[in-house]
């Protein structure tokens, strides 16, 4: 796979490959009230469906595609994350994962009927070829769904911009306008089961001293709370992209 990536096709993501033990907490806590997948359920059907996750990291997501869907492919270039994926996903014959990139999903054109990144590659302007790449692989009608944190959420998007300070939320929101994307912002609540988790997961989402703040922040919102878990607010963005189905009905009467 290596002879095939080129290093600049590939987002740094140091959360997830040299934290991989925290990330899974953070996933473990992230929409604990399910609100993304229960919005994204109302807007798209995958059951009996072909899925394909890309960016899937270590397959966190994938058996919660897999219980409803025909097949389920993971795609991820990070080849530890590959390996890590493919273990958890071992006892699941619908599931398949391979190394790849969005500009370059190793399946065949037409051959999924929704196309799901989480938090991956899609971020705004640049990821055209991605977006290119995921219509190819869409049979018609399929869609493209792209779930990713909302910098206009607060305290997670103030911590988010304040290590971002060239992070536009306007500039984004219109280049997925432009796009033909759709956008549902859903609140979530992550649900940590202890202040060491909590503190765990903003260290590797933010520089030190945001990290320390957000800590502090999120301290602060759980005060007067007898239990050990910590609750965070936290705002995402779904956006949708449904490939045009090719069927052009006619208006006349029995066409
Ligand atoms: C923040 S992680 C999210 C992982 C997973 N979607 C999840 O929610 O657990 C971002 C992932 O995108 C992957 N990634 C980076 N560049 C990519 C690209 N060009 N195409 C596809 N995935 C990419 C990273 O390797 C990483 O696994």
């Amino acid at each position: 796979m290596k002879r095939l990536l080129r290093r600049t096709d590939v987002v740094p993501s140091p959360n997830i490959w040299y934290y991989t033990d925290t990330y899974e907490l953070e996933n473990r806590a992230q929409d604990a009230d399910d609100v993304i997948w229960s919005r994204l359920a109302e807007q798209v059907c995958w059951e009996g469906a072909d899925v394909v996750d890309v960016g899937c990291g270590d397959g966190f997501h994938l058996p919660r595609f897999a219980a409803t869907a025909r097949s389920v492919f993971g795609v991820e270039p990070h080849e530890p994350l590959v390996r890590r994926a493919k273990h958890r996903l071992a006892g699941y014959p619908t599931v398949a994962v391979r190394g790849g990139t969005a500009q370059r999903l190793p399946l065949a054109d037409a051959s999924a009927d929704m196309v799901h990144a989480r938090t991956a590659y899609f971020f705004g302007q640049g990821c055209e070829p991605g977006l290119r790449e995921a219509d190819r692989v869409l049979r018609p009608g399929g869609v493209l769904a792209i779930v990713d944190l909302d910098t206009r959420h607060r305290p997670y998007g103030d911590w988010m911009l304040a290590d971002l300070p060239r992070y536009d939320p306007d500039v984004v929101d219109a280049f997925f306008a432009r796009q033909g994307f759709s956008c549902l912002r859903v609140e979530t609540r992550w649900r940590f089961p202890d202040r060491a988790s909590m503190a765990a997961v903003l260290r590797i989402e933010f520089s030190a001293r945001v990290a320390e703040r957000a800590v502090a922040e999120t301290l602060k919102l759980n005060t007067g709370t007898e239990d050990d878990e910590l609750i965070l607010p936290v705002g995402y963005r779904i956006l949708l992209r449904r490939k045009p189905g090719g069927l052009v009905r006619s208006s006349r009467p029995g066409g």
